[in-house]
């Protein structure tokens, strides 16, 4: 039996323009995605659009058409996007499909039946943009928390999810699962509110219609959260596939930012605890950019249209930049001079000069075919040795989405190679006829495989380019890692000889 992982993006919301934040969560997923292919897993990766709710409503209306059909023209904005992301997602899904309608509101059924689900009265604070309801306690000096606009106060009849009642089972799966939300910093974040004690939460709206209805009392719209977080049944077909559903579900790590944690460690899983669904395994929360030192606003007008930073870096430099630059969790900053300082440093001096003067080497010394190494000595163990533990290093880090860690192991072995290549000079070995040159030549080409290799899940085309100069004409995401396999010996390599720069510098 193949191994299986489900990963997810949250659905973004179709009214805003895609941001570098969108692409960060997205990308980040992509990236997980590629390396468990890579490992050998049977993936299946989701993304889309949330297309209900007040927001929609009104822009919809501003315009004079429909919502769906403000929708329809919205959601190509991130599905083009991704292309040029070179997002590798399995499905993407939209909540004003059908598909999707059917699940959210066979589930809402299920909850009401179980008693989960009850009629009642809310009264609070309601932020429109937000579409959420705050306490008094909340507010900050009077406004919404998290975007600082003034909320109304709104009283309507409206279903109610117990979640209270599960307060006790939430904290248990908390303390058996240290790693259900990750880093820990955003664990401790969700504990302690959870032992807060948890209010029951609104489900329902009655203030607009932009929704998918209560199947019982159809002038309720579905609460936007309950409707959104249904996506992750519905993308992996909760009711219309079933296998596909139990071979994926629980899900294995769903992406999100730091600001929708609560949603998702909290109210999710008492969502999935009352329809007896497993809950994931594990949500990872990243943290926020910043541009240039400054939050980003509209008012300020210093979003960044990722297409644009793309036309000008590359695309897998923006993409191995964001993962670079910030450990994976915390808040970062963007600016020109980091992501070209990135670029001119990492990329075109270390990495891309080793691609460069290796691939020469290959051609000159040994008339571009690498041969079986012959003789060892040298820096020749020390270098197999620091790969092949590097590479383990590598791998323990992915796997708990330490892309940092992961990156400055690369990066390691990259450093290392630069030295060897300079200790072991090829260049005097071939004047005096060493056939040591036969060993460190194949270290050299092996290792740079190796890098190409793990640094395929954040940089595919560039990698692909790489593995191409370096005479591999096969598809590196068809590669299973083995570590049995670190260093071995390939057999079909084709010509190899000058590669044009892979990475350009950049002026500053
Ligand atoms: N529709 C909800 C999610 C529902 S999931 C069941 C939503 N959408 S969103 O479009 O507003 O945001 C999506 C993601 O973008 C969030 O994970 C959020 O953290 C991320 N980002 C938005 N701005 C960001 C930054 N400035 N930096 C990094 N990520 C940020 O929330």
């Amino acid at each position: 039996m193949n191994k299986h992982y489900y990963i997810t993006t949250p659905i973004y919301y179709i009214n805003d323009v895609p941001h570098i934040g969108h692409a960060y969560t997205t990308i980040a997923a992509d990236v997980m995605a590629r390396y468990k292919r890579m490992c050998g897993y049977d993936v299946f990766f989701l993304t889309g659009t949330d297309e209900h709710g007040q927001k929609v409503e009104k822009a919809a209306e501003q315009q004079g058409i429909h919502p769906k059909e403000h929708a329809d023209t919205m959601v190509h904005r991130f599905t083009d996007l991704w292309k040029v992301l070179n997002i590798s997602n399995d499905g993407f899904i939209r909540t004003t499909e059908e598909r999707h309608r059917k699940v959210v509101q066979y589930i809402f059924q299920k909850v009401y039946e179980s008693g989960d689900i009850y009629l009642g009265e809310y009264e609070d604070w309601y932020c429109v943009p937000c579409e959420t309801y705050f306490t008094e306690m909340q507010l900050v000096e009077g406004k919404c928390p998290d975007c600082l606009r003034k909320p109304e106060k709104l009283k309507e009849e409206s279903f109610f999810f117990r979640l209270s009642k599960y307060t006790e089972r939430l904290l248990g799966l908390l303390k058996e699962h240290k790693d259900f939300v990750m880093p820990d910093i955003r664990y401790n974040e969700v504990a302690s509110f959870v032992k807060g004690g948890l209010r029951d939460l609104s489900v329902s709206r009655t203030s607009f219609n932009w929704g998918i209805p209560v199947p019982m009392k159809t002038h309720h719209i579905i609460y936007v959260w309950f409707d959104a977080l249904a996506n992750y049944l519905t993308g992996i077909g909760f009711l219309d596939n079933v296998d596909m559903f139990k071979t994926f579900w629980p899900c294995d790590a769903h992406l999100i930012g730091k600001d929708i944690l609560r949603f998702h460690a909290v109210y999710w899983p008492g969502f999935l605890m009352s329809l007896e669904i497993e809950p994931p395994k594990h949500i990872f929360a990243h943290g926020w950019w910043t541009i240039e030192g400054q939050k980003m606003s509209k008012s300020l007008g210093n979003v960044i249209d990722p297409n644009e930073i793309v036309k000008a870096y590359g695309v897998d430099e923006f993409r191995f930049f964001l993962f670079r630059e910030v450990p994976f969790g915390m808040d970062g900053d963007f600016s020109k001079n980091a992501i070209i300082h990135r670029i001119n440093g990492d990329l075109a001096n270390d990495f891309g000069n080793l691609t460069s003067r290796s691939v020469a080497m290959i051609g000159k010394f040994l008339n571009g075919k690498i041969e079986r190494p012959e003789k060892k000595g040298g820096m020749d163990e020390y270098v197999e040795e620091n790969v092949k533990r590097l590479v383990e290093e590598y791998q323990k880090e992915m796997e708990i989405f330490s892309y940092h860690k992961a990156l400055h192991n690369v990066f390691e072995i990259i450093s290392i190679l630069n030295k060897y290549i300079d200790t072991e000079a090829p260049w005097r070995l071939s004047k005096e006829g060493d056939v040591r040159i036969k060993t460190v030549l194949y270290n050299i080409w092996n290792s740079l495989r190796i890098v190409a290799m793990l640094l395929y899940p954040f940089m595919p085309q560039k990698s692909e380019a790489i593995w191409h100069a370096l005479g591999i004409g096969k598809p590196i995401d068809k590669v299973l890692f083995d570590n049995e396999k670190v260093f071995y010996f390939m057999d079909d390599i084709s010509y190899i000889d000058k590669i044009k720069p892979v990475f350009p510098r950049i002026e500053e």
